[in-house]
């Protein structure tokens, strides 16, 4: 079975399956925003919002996830479905035929719709392609991350009052990091140029590849150059894991929460340098315009990517990003299984 590369164009929606946001036309993104926006305004207790009473959810993680498959258990959940979550861990997942077998076994027992989270690029795709019910994408491989992509758009738009509209033109949006490994910055892209933003993709050469521009983003190699004009920043970490980290000293994966600001890492000469050229810091938040907010999809490394006063302060949309996750799952669960 065929995997598509990062950046292969996904064919148009259909409504059943939601693989990824590459290939979606504005029109279908704003329907799907839309959709979330009337969840994000209702009580979650509402009656009103109970619309899959009698259906089943099936959560298949194959890649550790905390915030994501939470987001995804407690829409399914608010919409009135029963949820069955499933974790594995990924290296016991023998590639594309395990991750098959087990998604057809899980169909067998009568579920109505798969979120799947995989390590490879296309498994969602793959798995559509062999089960009946509606799959959605909830990260694969280094390709794309959908609902995040569009719960990212969303809060970019709230922070800047384009919710009735869903258009983002004159806006700017800056994502700087790890890019190159980043699923969330695949589909952010798409997303936000198709509604009209302008997108800078930010960090350094070996982070940032050029070849994102076919994305429809400008890649850029100074944060400071660009900070000025942005209206929002979305700051990813270092994907220590998806880098091929070499072991020792001269490239070991830092653990959360441990990282050494003198390790080198593969892609940056140091993460001492890292912080000096693309670290969102109060300094750099300073400098931003008024109105500016600043998004993390999260896991954040605080102190590498960005400081902590910067990630609790005024300008941070990271507990919105969150909490408007939520709506937006809720919106693509009930959109996909024609709800
Ligand atoms: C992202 C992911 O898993 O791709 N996180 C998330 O979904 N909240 C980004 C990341 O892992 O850094």
């Amino acid at each position: 079975m065929a995997i598509p590369a990062p950046g292969a164009t996904s064919t148009s929606w259909t409504g059943r399956d939601l693989l990824g946001l590459q290939g979606l036309s504005a029109g279908d993104l704003r329907t799907i925003l839309r959709r979330a926006r009337d969840y994000d305004r209702i009580d979650p207790a509402d009656p009103i919002t109970r619309v899959l009473v009698g259906r089943t959810v099936a959560t298949l993680f194959f890649e550790d996830s905390t915030r994501t498959r939470t987001s995804f258990s407690l829409a399914a959940r608010r919409l009135g479905a029963s949820v069955a979550d499933l974790t594995a861990i990924a290296s016991s997942v023998n590639k594309g035929e395990t991750l098959m077998d087990t998604a057809l076994a899980i169909q067998a027992m009568g579920v109505d719709a798969m979120v799947i989270r995989a390590r490879q690029n296309g498994a969602a795709a793959m798995i559509a392609g062999a089960v009946s019910c509606p799959v959605v994408n909830a990260g694969d491989g280094r390709h794309e991350h959908p609902t995040q992509g569009l719960l990212d758009t969303y809060q970019f738009a709230a922070a800047h009052r384009r919710l009735d509209s869903f258009d983002l033109s004159g806006l700017t949006m800056v994502i700087v990091g790890d890019l190159g490994a980043s699923r969330v910055a695949r589909s952010g892209i798409v997303a936000m140029t198709a509604l009209g933003a302008r997108v800078y993709c930010v960090g350094p050469v070996t982070m940032v590849p050029r070849s994102l521009e076919t994305l429809g983003c400008q890649v850029r190699h100074s944060l400071d150059e660009v900070l000025g004009e942005a209206d929002a920043v979305m700051v990813l970490r270092i994907q220590f894991e998806r880098q091929d980290a070499g072991k020792g000293s001269e490239g070991g994966q830092p653990q959360q929460g441990r990282l050494d600001p003198r390790a080198r890492t593969p892609g940056i000469s140091s993460v001492r340098e890292y912080r000096e050229f693309y670290s969102v810091t109060p300094e750099r938040a300073s400098r931003m315009k008024a109105g500016a907010v600043v998004m993390h999809p999260g896991p954040i490394n605080r102190g590498i990517e960005l400081d902590s006063e910067v990630a609790d302060g005024p300008r941070s949309a990271i507990m919105r990003q969150v909490s408007t996750g939520v709506a937006v799952r809720m919106g693509v669960l009930s959109l996909c299984m024609g709800a």
